[in-house]
């Protein structure tokens, strides 16, 4: 692999920002100055008047996932390309084992699916049953394949839905093993409930979706788990938080000193509730993913959120699909496969609604796109760094190029977005991971299996509440 330098940009970490120059050697950062010479057979990226940034850790995605009687249409291959694209360089993705199946066969099932990633990537381990051969695999997960973080759903029962006393033995195990458990919270009673409510009043389209899961659903199954987390005495990762009340609940657990680590999407921040109204079918069901979009107001209390740390990472929850596998619910709402893509526009939402409006840094908007995520599932600083001996995952960002998001050109494997027509001034114009040059203004170079598995140590940054 050739040395590359990116030379004259403008390097920017949470920390803070220099004017420096980057040489990659390796795989790795080799030196960051300014006035570094390249070497005879070393390739220049010319970065004057960009942002130098490491690439995006997207800590909730979900590619090739099986889900209602389809699977969602990214693959590791293309999902991992459309991430490079749009600046992202690290994944963490779920390994999803039917009920009653291995764990650790699971786990086999999906490294081998990951085999053609283009970036480099790690798992979580959706807990979707429970029982002593669970907990026994657990430890061998976390111990030989350093697979050290388990989500928990409160939702979606009958399927990946556990009860709350296997929530918390399995919070228990966790604290034991130092890995650190995921929530999907919502109250999944209470959702089966207002579904069939709904059905029986003739409600059977996509509005239904959002009126039997309201905000209050989030908040009671947030501040349930932040309290077994509590109790239990353990770090807590709460994926994509959009209900104002499940942000409060962990606000107030983490006044109190719980250690709760909040996450929320990019759609949650921009995306409201009136698209489920559209008479569009397609447009509609496009948007369905659980938790729903949230009344618009709620949007400045995400964003207020994430400027008081209650929230400190940005995910996608990448679980795309086409128009035609939506319409698998064109006459029962509880049919429509649940899940947006987002892992290509990531960067570019948070730029565009947080840096340019003002709302966020440029090194807010690292932490919150990189370095938080990579310190919470404890790839720091190896990821989410441009420190000398990092890996070489780095964007640049130009910050007077325009980009307009479209299903028309996204690299992700579908033919609707949720972004149509989103236009951010500001765009990843190269992207490097593993010092390779993955995306080189406009050319996506995706190499199948380039990139590699990342085993994760316990006991990381989030036991230490440093979060
Ligand atoms: O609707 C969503 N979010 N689909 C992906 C699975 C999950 O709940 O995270
Ligand atoms: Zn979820
Ligand atoms: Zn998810």
């Amino acid at each position: 692999m050739p040395d590359i330098l990116v030379r004259g940009g403008t390097v920017v970490t949470d920390t803070g920002r220099r004017r420096a120059d980057v040489l990659c050697r390796d795989g790795r950062i080799a030196a960051l100055d300014e006035g570094l010479e390249p070497g005879g057979d070393t390739a220049v990226i010319e970065a004057g008047g960009c942002l130098v940034m490491p690439g995006g850790v997207d800590p909730h995605t979900h590619m090739q996932l099986p889900m209602m009687d389809t699977v969602v249409a990214d693959d590791f291959f293309t999902g991992t390309a459309a991430a490079a694209a749009g600046g992202t360089t690290t994944i963490i993705d779920f390994v999803g084992p039917d009920r009653g199946q291995s764990p650790l066969d699971a786990l086999a099932v999906w490294q081998e699916r990951a085999a053609k990633v283009v970036i480099d990537y790690s798992f979580h381990m959706t807990v979707s049953w429970w029982g002593e051969r669970f907990a026994t695999e657990m430890e061998t997960l976390v111990r030989e394949h350093g697979l050290t973080s388990f989500k928990f759903f409160l939702a979606y029962k009958n399927r990946l839905m556990l009860p709350d006393e296997d929530l918390i033995a399995g919070f228990a195990r966790c604290r034991e093993l130092g890995a650190l458990p995921l929530v999907h919270a919502e109250h999944g009673d209470l959702i089966v409930y207002l579904q069939n409510k709904m059905q029986s009043e003739g409600v059977t389209g996509p509005r239904a979706h959002v009126l039997s899961r309201p905000p209050q659903c989030e908040a009671e199954a947030t501040l349930r788990a932040v309290t077994m987390a509590e109790l239990v005495d353990l770090p807590l990762y709460v994926v994509h938080v959009s209900a104002a009340g499940a942000a409060e609940a962990i606000a107030a657990a983490r006044a109190r000193g719980a250690k709760i680590i909040g996450e929320t999407l990019p759609g949650f921040l921009a995306i409201d509730e009136s698209v489920y109204s559209d008479p569009d079918f397609d447009i509609a069901a496009g948007h369905v993913m659980s938790p729903p979009f949230r009344p618009r107001e709620y949007q400045d209390v995400l964003w207020q959120a994430l400027r008081d740390g209650v929230l400190s990472t940005t995910g996608t929850d990448h679980c795309c699909f086409t128009r035609a596998q939506k319409r698998l619910g064109e006459h029962d709402f509880t049919k429509i496969p649940n899940g947006c893509g987002s892992v290509e526009d990531r960067l570019h939402v948070l730029w565009q609604l947080g840096v340019n409006s003002g709302r966020l840094t440029p090194e807010h908007f690292v932490a919150l796109t990189s370095t938080n995520a990579a310190k919470a599932f404890n790839l720091w600083p190896r990821k989410g760094s441009l420190d000398i001996g990092a890996d070489a995952d780095l964007i640049v960002l130009d910050p007077q190029r325009h980009k307009r998001l479209s299903a028309a050109t996204q690299h992700q494997n579908t033919d609707f977005s949720v972004w149509e027509g989103f236009e951010s001034t500001g765009a990843v114009v190269h992207t490097l991971a593993r010092g390779r040059h993955v995306f080189a203004d406009g050319d996506l170079r995706a190499e199948r299996g380039s990139g590699c598995y990342l085993p994760r140590q316990p006991f990381g940054p989030a036991y230490q509440g440093v979060m």
